[in-house]
């Protein structure tokens, strides 16, 4: 028996058809969605972001059985990433079908195919029934979007339509890898992990031997790839624990106020807490960061601080994705 639409959705994919833009929620991150085949709502996206041309878009799907369609080859190495991980936060990038247009590809050979679990984009997607095509709902070289509230905050007027879902549950963007190669290259990394993608793989997969398996190639062209990329205005510093005392010890008042994104209990438990500081507790767990990381920079960058001080984080597996964006975020203010 077909399944009710939602009033909303239905609105949402009249507006897709008729060429407009729609803000979806995601497991990730919120994304700025337009007809992946339609490239003047194409460039509606790169207006309302004020993104370069040439910075290519990912299509999202509603199943696998529509990967033929978007993808030319798919590889056994493809076919099992995505047997594992989708629908969820990984992208894949594949060879691309002959249709594909050059607006969403950046005029490359391949595509970014990503199958979300969120409900409400997983409701839109099998409704619309084609790519929807979403970079996140931010202005070029901010901060990505976790709520309803942070795309109407950004995009405003420039979205026809934000389909509210909550708070992101994962925060972070998706993983991409891409499997164009005969081995998996990480190109961003996501909270599915290269550990996660190492347990999935039989070497069987791979049809190049797997040498630089997971390495970052050195000019992908990836947005999020820019050493500035998902920063907040406010200047913000990736410093090691002591760094943070010691900076502290010795501020001046030219510097303040000033807040503090730590997870050492030793900020905490301090006698004093010096005035114009806040101190924001961030979480244990890799997962809860990279939950609560935009959240609290889009609400730090609100606050008219002269910077943000961020404790810097471990260097193991589980914490790459979170360590990516926090050098990002402080990427230009790290040598001051
Ligand atoms: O979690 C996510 O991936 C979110 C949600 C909305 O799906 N989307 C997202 O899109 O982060 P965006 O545009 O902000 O970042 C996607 C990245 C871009 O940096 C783009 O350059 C890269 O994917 N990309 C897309 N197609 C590509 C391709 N064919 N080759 C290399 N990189 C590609
Ligand atoms: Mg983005």
């Amino acid at each position: 028996m077909p399944s009710v639409i939602p009033p909303i959705i239905s609105q949402a994919v009249a507006i897709l058809k008729q060429g407009g833009l729609v803000a979806m929620p995601t497991e990730t991150v919120y994304g700025l969605g337009a007809d992946a085949k339609n490239s003047e709502a194409l460039e509606k996206i790169f207006q309302a972001k004020q993104r370069p041309i040439n910075h290519p878009l990912i299509v999202h799907l509603a199943d696998i059985a529509q990967l033929n369609e978007w993808a030319s080859v798919i590889s056994p190495l493809a076919q099992c990433l995505a047997d594992a991980f989708w629908p969820g936060p990984l992208t894949l990038i594949l060879p691309k079908a002959n249709h594909v247009l050059d607006l969403v590809t950046g005029g490359q050979p391949s595509i970014g195919l990503r199958i979300p679990s969120h409900p409400v984009a997983q409701a839109l997607l099998k409704a619309f029934g084609s790519g929807i095509a979403a970079p996140s709902a931010n202005r070029f070289g901010r901060i990505s979007p976790t709520t309803a509230a942070h795309v109407r905050e950004e995009l405003g007027d420039a979205v026809d339509l934000i389909l509210e879902g909550g708070s992101c549950e994962i925060g972070l963007e998706s993983t991409i890898v891409d499997v164009t190669r005969g081995y998996p290259v990480i190109l961003r990394p996501g909270m599915i992990t290269s550990t996660d993608i190492e347990s999935v793989l039989d070497h069987a997969h791979l049809s190049l031997p797997p040498e630089n398996i997971y390495s970052p190639v050195t000019t992908p062209r990836v947005s999020g790839s820019l050493n500035s990329h998902y920063a907040p205005q406010t200047p913000a510093k990736l410093l090691t624990t002591e760094e943070i005392f010691l900076f502290l010890k010795n501020i001046k008042i030219n510097q303040l106020p000033l807040a503090v994104m730590a997870k050492s209990p030793g900020f905490f438990t301090q006698k004093k807490m010096q005035e114009n500081i806040q101190y924001v507790r961030m979480p244990l767990d890799s997962h809860a960061y990279a939950h609560d990381l935009y959240k609290i920079l889009h609400e730090l960058d609100n606050k008219n601080y002269k910077q943000i001080i961020i404790e810097d984080v471990p260097l193991s597996t589980d914490w790459t994705a979170v360590r990516d964006r926090l050098l990002k975020a402080s990427f230009k203010k790290i040598l001051i």
